[in-house]
């Protein structure tokens, strides 16, 4: 069986010694059993990394960063490079997640250039995807998907270099989770159009995560799900224990 991939994005939550102090609870239940069935990543602030980032070398937890800029240093206030997120001991980053999407502009085009620029770095990108409610009524949500994912991967050979996670947007902090045939059924879909953008069969290596008020009641049907490769968490992974309870699911 391979690893299912337990991700926490912990968003614009927690100061350093929160941070800490999550670690503190949180590393003592990553029991031996656990740490063989998934793969654990953090996606803390970009203030708490350096921090946390020996104790999860140690406890066998990846570190993600929740954005990036894709150019080398320059005059771009506000912004990390991946030359910054690899010295502090970052192996995974979050591109176009939805609150980037929506909240601050962040378009296909762009992102595309950070997920070549995450690769060339030599870390995993994390593209997200996924449809709003009025494109999901409107029956949109598959064009939606596809396009995100043709655009966002554009030029890049699809391979186990990088993730995939669908959230859809009418799912992300509202307490409401895709059904797991809906999820099941995007999840196909998307890897059909991995399968369509690589080559030599390397669609395949592509982790799939679902996302989307993922919680310890939900996930262990959504684990389940063979096309399901592993949960990418929000307000859950704020919490060691709903979050170890997520992992111990699967
Ligand atoms: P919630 O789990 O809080 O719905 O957030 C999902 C998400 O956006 C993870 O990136």
């Amino acid at each position: 069986m391979k690893r299912k991939i337990i991700a926490g994005n912990w968003k614009m939550y927690k100061t350093m010694t929160d941070g800490l102090a999550f670690l503190d609870a949180f590393v003592p239940r990553c029991h031996r059993e656990m740490m063989e069935k998934c793969s654990l990543i953090l996606a803390p602030n970009f203030t708490l990394l350096a921090s946390m980032a020996a104790r999860c070398r140690e406890a066998g937890i990846a570190l993600a960063a929740q954005n990036c800029h894709p150019g080398g240093e320059g005059a771009y206030t506000g912004e990390t490079s991946l030359a910054m997120l690899v010295d502090v001991g970052v192996s995974h980053v979050l591109v176009g997640h939805s609150e980037r999407r929506a909240l601050f502009g962040e378009q296909d085009n762009f992102l595309n250039q950070k997920v070549k620029a995450v690769l060339a770095a030599g870390l995993v990108p994390i593209l997200c995807v996924g449809e709003t409610l009025a494109q999901r009524e409107a029956d949109a949500a598959g064009t939606v998907v596809e396009k995100q994912l043709r655009q966002g991967l554009d030029e890049v050979v699809p391979d186990g270099r990088l993730m995939i996670a669908y959230e859809p947007v009418w799912a992300i902090g509202t307490g409401k989770t895709a059904t797991v045939d809906d999820a099941r059924s995007m999840h196909q879909f998307i890897r059909q159009c991995l399968r369509s953008l690589a080559v030599d069969g390397k669609g395949e290596d592509v982790p799939i995560l679902y996302g989307g008020s993922v919680k310890p009641a939900n996930a262990p049907g959504l684990l389940a799900e063979d096309e399901i490769n592993g949960v990418l968490v929000g307000g859950a992974s704020l919490n060691p224990e709903d979050f170890a309870r997520i992992a111990e699911s699967v």
